[in-house]
This record gives structure tokens, C-alpha cells and sequence, in this order.
């Protein structure tokens, strides 16, 4: 069986690629969210898993807008880094893993989850800027393989985040049944509040996000009981993005260990938020 041994919930601002991009991380701007990951980025740096499943939405750039699956999964064995207008990123595709892919999709359809399935996929910033904030110097290879987990969060009815929670879950169980033994990291990307458009483009909602912060360790069926519009109203129209966090959630065990947290506003637009949790069973004192 494979084993999650970690969930990392990251914010996935396209500004804070670039600035990683552009070699801008010290500057008087941007260091205090850099100084924020460091950590995280450390712990992480000492278990890297076997593979990665990575919870996070398209933004129109690997999908049409015409086309918009409620979930789905790439089954490809390398995902190309999408060209958003800018250039590419410049920093590694992405290298799949399908037996995990088929395995993880067969299961989850069986358990009434009908992902649609991506043979091929170009993943966009809401893909690579969590990756770069667990690697931040991933040279000419991430550090393993990663399986990207799609769900819609940009168009009208999002999936409810109980769905999410139950989805999440479901890829707990297909996890542990994957016959190999191999050790699994887990990421929910987006959020935390933010809303880009319309008027009330720029709010932000650090009461909300605390509180989030510390329901998804403790009390996930609490942020999993909020409707989208809750979630809306609460965080903004793009900080529904945070129900891609239940996901990561429900893939792990009910008690995990935080390893650290971090939150910072503004980056862009956004609050930045970043929490790593231990999944493995604590080890018992003296
Ligand atoms: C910003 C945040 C996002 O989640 C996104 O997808 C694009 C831009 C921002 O704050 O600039
Ligand atoms: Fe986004």
C-alpha cells in the first residue's frame, strides 16, 4: 500500500513564481513571504515521497474555457509547463505517473467519482507555483513524480466542498490499496481569499483565513459543511479556490501534526497561506 506521509495547502499566486523567476526573493517586498516558506521548504526537503498528487485548478491555459470538467486526472507520464501569455516558466515539466494515475482513477470511479481523464495536460501557474514553493531550486527535475488532480473552481455550480472533502477521501483509500509500497505527498493549492473582479476585486479576509487555517487541521467537516457561496461571500469569488484544500484533507489521517504555517498579505491580490501537515502517527515520548 502506499502511504501519505505529508499534505501541504499552498496559495498558488502567479506573482510568486515569478518573483522566484526573476531572482526578486530578497527584496524588501516579497522577502517576508519567502521567509515564511523557509521552514516548510526545509522539512520538506529532508521526505521527499516517492510521488506527489496535486489538488489544483486549470485557469483556462491547459483547458478551453468551452470545456470545464468538474474533476479530473492526467494519466500522462510528463505534463509540459504551459505558456500563459509571458513565456514559459523556465522551470521543469513535470513527470507523471500513470501506473499510480490508472490505478488512483479506476478507484475512484468505481467509488462514483467520474474524473475525466487527461492523457495529456499543460499545467499553468495554479500546478507549478505550489511546486515551487515546496522546490524552490528543482534544477533540471522536480523532486519526484506528481499526479495533478483537476477540479473546477472558475465557472458556475463549482463542486460543492463537501464533494471535495469526500473526494479527497475516496483518494485516501485508492491510495492505500495501490499494491506497491511507496510513500505519497499530498498538495491542495489556491486561495486563501481573494477576489480579482467586480467590486469588491481586492478583498481580503484574514478573520476567515486564520479560521481556516486551523479548521483544516481540526475540523474539516466544518469547512466542508460551507456552501460555495459561503466560501464566495467569505473569502471572495476566486478564494473558492480553497476547497481544493478539503481534497488534501480528506487523503490524510483525522489527527495530523502541523509542521508549520505561514500567512501573508498581500501577494498580488491574494493572502498567502501555506500549512504543512505530518500525516504519520506521532511517535510517543521518551
Ligand atoms: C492572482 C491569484 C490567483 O489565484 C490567480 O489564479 C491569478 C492571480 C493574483 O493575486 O494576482
Ligand atoms: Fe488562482
Amino acid at each position: 500500500m502506499s502511504e501519505v506521509i505529508w499534505g501541504l495547502g499552498t496559495s498558488h499566486v502567479p506573482s510568486i513564481g515569478a518573483a522566484m523567476d526573476r531572482g526578486m526573493t530578497a527584496e524588501p517586498v516579497w522577502a517576508p513571504l519567502f521567509e515564511g516558506y523557509r521552514p516548510a521548504r526545509e522539512w520538506l526537503a529532508d521526505h521527499t515521497p516517492d510521488v506527489a498528487v496535486l489538488i489544483y485548478n486549470d485557469h483556462a491555459n491547459g483547458v478551453d474555457l468551452d470545456i470545464v470538467p468538474t474533476f479530473g486526472i492526467g494519466t500522462a507520464d510528463r505534463y509540459t509547463v504551459a505558456d500563459e501569455g509571458f513565456g514559459k516558466r523556465p522551470v521543469p515539466d513535470v513527470l507523471g505517473h500513470p501506473e499510480l494515475s490508472f490505478h488512483l482513477l479506476q478507484q475512484l470511479v468505481d467509488e462514483g467519482f467520474d474524473l475525466t481523464v487527461f492523457g495529456e495536460l499543460d499545467v499553468d501557474h495554479g500546478f507549478t507555483v505550489p511546486l515551487s514553493v515546496w522546490t524552490p531550486d528543482p534544477g533540471d527535475a522536480w523532486p519526484c513524480p506528481v499526479i495533478p488532480i483537476m477540479v473546477n473552481v472558475i465557472r458556475y455550480p463549482q463542486p460543492t466542498a463537501a464533494r471535495c472533502y469526500a473526494l479527497g477521501q475516496a483518494l485516501g483509500r485508492a491510495l492505500a490499496s495501490f499494491p506497491e509500497d511507496i510513500t505519497v505527498g499530498v498538495l491542495g493549492t489556491g486561495g486563501m481569499s481573494h477576489q480579482l473582479a467586480g467590486t469588491r476585486a481586492g478583498f481580503i479576509n484574514p478573520t476567515f483565513d486564520h479560521m481556516f487555517l486551523d479548521a483544516i487541521q481540526h475540523d474539516p467537516q466544518k469547512l466542508a459543511a460551507m456552501t460555495r457561496e459561503d466560501y464566495i461571500r467569505e473569502a471572495g469569488s476566486e478564494g473558492i479556490e480553497l476547497i481544493m484544500w478539503l481534497v488534501m484533507r480528506g487523503a490524510m489521517n483525522a489527527e495530523i501534526t502541523k509542521v508549520h504555517s505561514a500567512y501573508h498579505v498581500p501577494a498580488s491580490n491574494t493572502a498567502a497561506g501555506l500549512a504543512l501537515f505530518d500525516n504519520r502517527a506521532p511517535v510517543a515520548a521518551g
